[in-house]
């Protein structure tokens, strides 16, 4: 089967192709014009999907070397996201799907990001916990097999994907946060500052990175770059902080599900710190990441997850809308 996949939750314009699992074209346009504001500036994000949607899924098609007539099916991010921008995905899906007359299927972003896992292994097996950590979203989940999740813990104050982005906006860096301070700490000395790690307490599986990012706020009030303390360091520091913080939940969590695998999906899951740490740290559990480019925003993952529902039989027909605040269990 072939899936055309769509993805505007957020600041990523992205369309992909999958066929039989595989993904034949992975197109990805970023959003720079944010940068300037530090942040992602709603209006001005679906103004951009709508005038790039088009252009993509062109590109994705070309790609791919299929024409408009070989796809049989449809699948568009239906939220968590933005309203504004999720509502460009879902049109463009709706009209695409009216006018070539073949199915639509609306799809989680944050199961999505999960399963994309089983594209880095096709052979991974449930149970397994999964460390979601996204711009918007850092849970622990209990994944038991397709459609029963349960929420081991999440956080109770900032993301960490947040943690990086308001951590960069600190230290001075471009938006998305993460990646640039993952350039910056290059060279740094990430055991120089010993910056909070808020475990809650000995048990908990939430987490918490609002008292971490006021601990860089103060630090930064009273900082002159010397060579003793350069802002390398400063960036390592932060990150370790942040990356320790979810090792020590995630160890946590495989103690208490005792599960054999850890998969980690989202796009806090492309940082290197965070993947080299936990290959070291639980070298006696398979631990498995997405491919880089299927980690932050991208449609494969949408398609790759269509085709995947598609084959065990859901369908739905076209009268659902974009849903914001979508949880991967319903409350
Ligand atoms: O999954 P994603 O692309 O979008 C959401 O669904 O939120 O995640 C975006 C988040 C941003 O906060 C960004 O700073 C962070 O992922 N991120 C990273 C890295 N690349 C993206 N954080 C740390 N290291 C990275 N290399
Ligand atoms: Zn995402």
């Amino acid at each position: 089967m072939t899936v055309i996949g769509i993805e505007t939750s957020c600041d990523e314009t992205a369309v992909a192709i999958c066929k039989d699992g595989r993904i034949l074209s992975n197109e990805v346009s970023s959003q720079p014009i944010h940068s300037k504001y530090g942040g992602v500036v709603p209006e001005i994000a679906s103004r951009e999907h709508e005038k790039f949607l088009n252009l993509i899924a062109e590109s994705a098609i070309a790609k791919a070397k299929i024409s408009l007539s070989e796809i049989d099916a449809i699948a568009v991010t239906q939220g968590p996201g933005l309203a504004g921008t999720l509502l460009t995905g879902i049109s463009f899906a709706k009209g695409l799907s009216i006018g070539l007359g073949i199915p639509l299927v609306p799809i989680n972003h944050l199961e999505a990001h999960i399963f994309a896992n089983f594209l880095a292994d096709p052979k991974l097996e449930f149970p397994f916990v999964c460390l979601l950590v996204s711009g918007g979203h850092t849970q622990l989940w209990d994944i038991k097999k397709m459609g029963l999740y349960n929420l081991l813990g999440e956080t109770r104050d900032d993301a960490a994907g947040e943690a990086f982005d308001k951590g960069a906006r600190i230290l001075g860096l471009g938006y998305p946060g993460g990646p640039e301070i993952e350039k910056k700490s290059q060279g740094g000395d990430e055991n120089l500052i010993k910056f909070p790690r808020s475990t809650i307490d000995t048990e908990s599986l939430e987490f918490s990175f609002s008292g971490l990012k006021t601990s860089l706020l103060y630090f930064m009030d009273n900082f002159k770059e010397t060579k003793n303390i350069t802002l390398a360091d400063i960036a390592a520091s932060y990150q370790k902080a942040i990356v320790d913080i979810l090792i020590i939940k995630i160890k946590r969590a495989i103690k208490k599900t005792r599960a054999k695998t850890c998969v980690i999906a989202g796009g806090v899951a492309a940082n290197k710190t965070l993947r080299f740490d936990l290959q070291k740290e639980l070298s006696d559990i398979k631990i498995l990441f997405p491919d880089i480019s299927f980690c932050t925003d991208n449609a494969a993952m949408i398609s790759f997850l269509g085709e995947i529902k598609l084959n065990s039989g859901f369908s739905s027909n076209i009268n659902f809308g974009a849903e914001p605040n979508l949880q991967m269990v319903k409350p």
